[in-house]
């Protein structure tokens, strides 16, 4: 007999939130600060997804300057993911606990070669017990004339350097630093052996990003998504040995026996590792996965910009509804709900947390972005970039080309059902201004419910339901919009 849920589910557009007494006097009163899972916070609620075509270590890098936090996709081999994760923890942080070094009986030749590939303006000399002989920066070997002259003979030497200890402070750094007008500050232990490098472009970086998401060390945060066949496990351990904060077991029906197994399968492996789960849009989805040993769980089927799901398999759960009653499930275990899909603006990110959601993950919103690894393209003059979803058409053979060796095995591309679509959507400048539209919004938003935290928001939020004339009335009408 067929069973049908009492509820009708809802989406963003089918409500509105109540507007309530307030003691909020400015936006900036609000504190817009979430946990994405226990033990990390986030000052700004928002995560970016776990897409190709959306977060690799460029967009992990703005999202974690910004508060938030970016999630590395899977769709690449291993090594590659992991030194996306490396990428990322290496940006900005106070101190480098591997500078790149070079021995002093080597050559200005290889000198100019290991800066170039590394990227960076100077090396560590030591000698064969990494204690320190001196420094090397770009400049002492950009015109020399003899490329096979050792670097001793150019570096400035240990006794005319500065060197602080290990557990140098930020603040005497910056101090020495400027005192000395330097830009390198070498860190050595009581050996003289080199433990670090702390270097006044780090030292500015941390001021300018002073809501940024950061590990204990200083270094930025990032989540890396893993699937759930036998060989991400070992993706899993890779990315958290290059540093991974979080992992995001990532499965577009969560609510399933290989995700739960996976999940449980990490933590044993790595018990003290921070895993969410998903993506599921029932408490029944939700409590399993916590149970599996999930800290935090993603909730959407189907919401996505770019997803065909519910029209290819009739499945999925509108997400306001999902949401809502996920995040109940999630309070009563202390399980923090993160909101995959479907946000296109800052009401969506409101309405998304007064449902009781603690984040929200946005995937298309940000693939338009400079930071996005999606390709530009050009279409009557205007810049759009490409988003695809993870179970596009397109999608599916690339990863499958990963997978496979193509030259025994071609794809054969009519057996894919694709639950996804490949879109553009236009150039939308950096992600920072995204996200300052979205928290603006947010901002705002909380103030009209009266709320300074998102609990609070959580406990004021009163949705009413609209119908589509109180659609129509919500946004600009009868007007010739100029801007
Ligand atoms: P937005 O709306 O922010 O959604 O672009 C991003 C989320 O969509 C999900 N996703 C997919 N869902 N087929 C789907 O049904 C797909 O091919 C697909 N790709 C991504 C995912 O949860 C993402 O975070």
């Amino acid at each position: 007999m067929m069973k049908l849920r009492r509820n009708v589910g809802l989406a963003f557009d089918d409500v509105l939130l109540v507007p309530k007494r307030s003691t909020i006097r400015s936006r900036s009163d609000v504190d817009t600060s979430a946990s994405l899972i226990p033990g990390i916070d986030l000052a700004i609620p928002i995560i970016s997804a776990n897409m190709d075509t959306v977060t690799e270590s460029q967009m992990a890098i703005a999202m974690a300057q910004a508060g938030g936090i970016g999630v590395i996709h899977r769709f690449m081999p291993i090594a590659q993911q992991a030194e996306e994760i490396r990428r990322v923890k290496r940006y900005e942080s106070f101190v480098v606990e591997s500078p790149f070094k070079i021995s002093s009986g080597e050559t200005v030749q290889s000198a100019r070669e290991r800066m170039t590939a590394a990227n960076i303006g100077g090396l560590v000399v030591v000698d064969d017990h990494d204690r320190l002989m001196g420094m090397l920066t770009a400049r002492d070997v950009l015109l020399a004339p003899d490329g096979s002259q050792p670097v001793q003979e150019l570096m400035t030497p240990r006794a005319q350097l500065i060197v602080a200890p290990a557990d140098e402070t930020p603040a005497s750094a910056r101090r020495t630093l400027h005192d000395h007008r330097l830009e390198k500050l070498p860190l050595v232990d009581a050996d003289d052996r080199v433990v670090g490098l702390i270097t006044a472009k780090d030292i500015v970086k941390l001021q300018e990003h002073p809501v940024a998401t950061k590990d204990p060390k200083g270094r930025l945060r990032v989540g890396a998504a893993v699937g759930v066949r036998e060989l991400d496990c070992d993706r899993g351990t890779a990315c958290l040995e290059a540093g991974a904060d979080v992992l995001v077991v990532d499965v577009a029906h969560g609510h399933a026996d290989h995700t739960l197994k996976m999940i449980a399968r990490l933590k044993r492996a790595h018990p003290a590792a921070l895993v969410i789960g998903g993506n599921v849009a029932t408490p029944e989805g939700l409590r399993d996965l916590a149970e599996a040993g999930a800290d935090a769980v993603k909730v959407g089927v189907g919401a996505g910009s770019i997803c065909t799901t519910r029209e290819v398999t009739g499945f999925g759960i509108p997400q306001l509804t999902a949401v809502g009653e996920c995040a109940e499930a999630g309070h009563s275990l202390g399980v923090p709900v993160i909101a995959d899909g479907g946000i296109r603006s800052s009401a969506d990110v409101t309405k998304a947390l007064a449902a009781g959601a603690s984040t929200v993950m946005v995937g298309s919103m940000l693939a338009g972005t400079r930071e996005s690894p999606g390709v530009t393209v050009v279409r009557s003059g205007q810049r759009f970039k490409v988003v695809r979803g993870m179970a596009s058409l397109t999608a599916n053979v690339d990863r499958k080309r990963i997978e496979k060796d193509q030259e025994q095995d071609p794809i054969e591309w009519e057996k894919v059902v694709p639950e996804g679509v490949e879109a553009v959507v236009p150039y939308r400048g950096s992600a920072a201004e995204i996200l300052y539209q979205l928290v603006g919004g947010l901002r705002s938003g909380m103030s009209y419910a009266g709320a300074a935290t998102i609990p609070e928001l959580w406990a004021n939020a009163d949705f009413i339901r609209i119908t589509p004339a109180g659609k129509q009335e919500s946004g600009p009408h009868d007007v010739g919009v100029l801007s």
